[in-house]
């Protein structure tokens, strides 16, 4: 197995850390920036790597930034469970190893894209924004969450669309706190209906929102890309099995995260089955 295949692994200090919601919220998020200019060279956006803190764990995290100039790369992780909780212990200085980047990114086209973010989905989609950015296309991301504490980096993207007359965000709360009242899905179906062309579409969030988007885009025959980051993985190297999906056996770590719409129409548990910490296969 090459390295490539089987990531760098890089031991470093963190530089910051910054709370992406406040800290007291049902699902709080934190944020942590390192720089490895090895991994920061090469991750695209869709990518992951593991996160390993010794005598703990390593978990799968979405890549949320990667800067090639200055080597800074950026991960942000929703405290849910043992390992997560441990993660948000850490302070800035201490030690954590990465091992990445992993999997197939997004690939990149269009010049009129909707962005449809949500749930820990949304440090991907973040990476993703970045570099359509400043590639000058005309980005609006929907962001969805529970309420308006749940919607991490929400004044990130704030800032971003000031300062960026390209970038629009939409977000919006399931009980209606902050933006549009309901579902990411919805708001970005009233878009679609009222006044946006979208000529490419990406997603990556709750498997059954990336559902609803996918079922959206094939009805509208606006090609979409999806990152099924809403799994259980362990090997991340196409080892394990952990990760397959039927009927046509992709490991999702290795052959994706990331799938079209063709891929996605190949995949039947696609928005239906997931499998548990023991791999054994269960409803969404
Ligand atoms: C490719 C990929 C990218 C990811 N990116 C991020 C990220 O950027 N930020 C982030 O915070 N998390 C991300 N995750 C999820 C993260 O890996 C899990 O939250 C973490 O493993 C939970 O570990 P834990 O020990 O804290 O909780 P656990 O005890 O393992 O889990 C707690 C609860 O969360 C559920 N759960 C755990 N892992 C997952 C999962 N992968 N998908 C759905 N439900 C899960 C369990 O069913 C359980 O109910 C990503 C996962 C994958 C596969
Ligand atoms: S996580 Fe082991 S094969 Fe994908």
């Amino acid at each position: 197995m090459t390295i490539k295949k089987l990531g760098l692994l890089k031991v470093t200090k963190i530089e910051k850390i910054s709370d992406e919601t406040p800290p007291d919220c049902r699902v709080p998020v934190k944020s942590y920036t390192l720089t490895i200019p090895e991994i920061a060279k090469i991750a695209e956006p869709g990518q992951f790597a593991m996160m390993w803190l010794l005598g703990v764990d390593e978990k799968p995290m979405g890549i949320a930034r990667a800067i090639q100039k200055t080597g800074e790369i950026m991960f942000a992780v929703a405290k849910i469970g043992p390992a997560t909780t441990a993660f948000h212990k850490l302070k800035k200085g201490d030690k954590i190893g990465i091992k990445g980047p992993y999997g197939k990114g997004f690939t990149i086209k269009g010049n009129k894209i909707g962005v449809i973010g949500g749930g820990t989905g949304i440090a991907p989609t973040k990476f993703l924004i970045e570099r359509l950015v400043v590639m000058g296309l005309n980005i609006t991301l929907f962001h969805g969450a529970r309420s308006k504490d749940e919607l991490a980096f929400r004044s990130y993207f704030e800032e971003l669309m000031k300062e960026q007359k390209n970038f629009q965000y939409k977000p919006s709360t399931d009980d209606g706190t902050y933006g549009f009242k309901g579902f990411a899905t919805e708001c970005l179906e009233d878009a679609i209906t009222s006044e946006a062309k979208y000529d490419q579409m990406y997603t990556c969030g709750p498997e059954l929102m990336m559902f609803a988007v996918w079922k959206l885009a094939t009805k509208q025959s606006i090609p979409v890309e999806a990152c099924l980051a809403d799994r259980y993985f362990k090997c991340a190297i196409g080892l394990c099995g952990q990760c397959t999906v039927d009927p046509v056996g992709l490991r999702l770590c290795i052959d994706g995260p990331v799938f079209d719409q063709d891929q996605l129409k190949e995949i039947s548990d696609f928005g239906k089955f997931g499998r548990d910490k023991f791999g054994r296969k269960e409803s969404l």
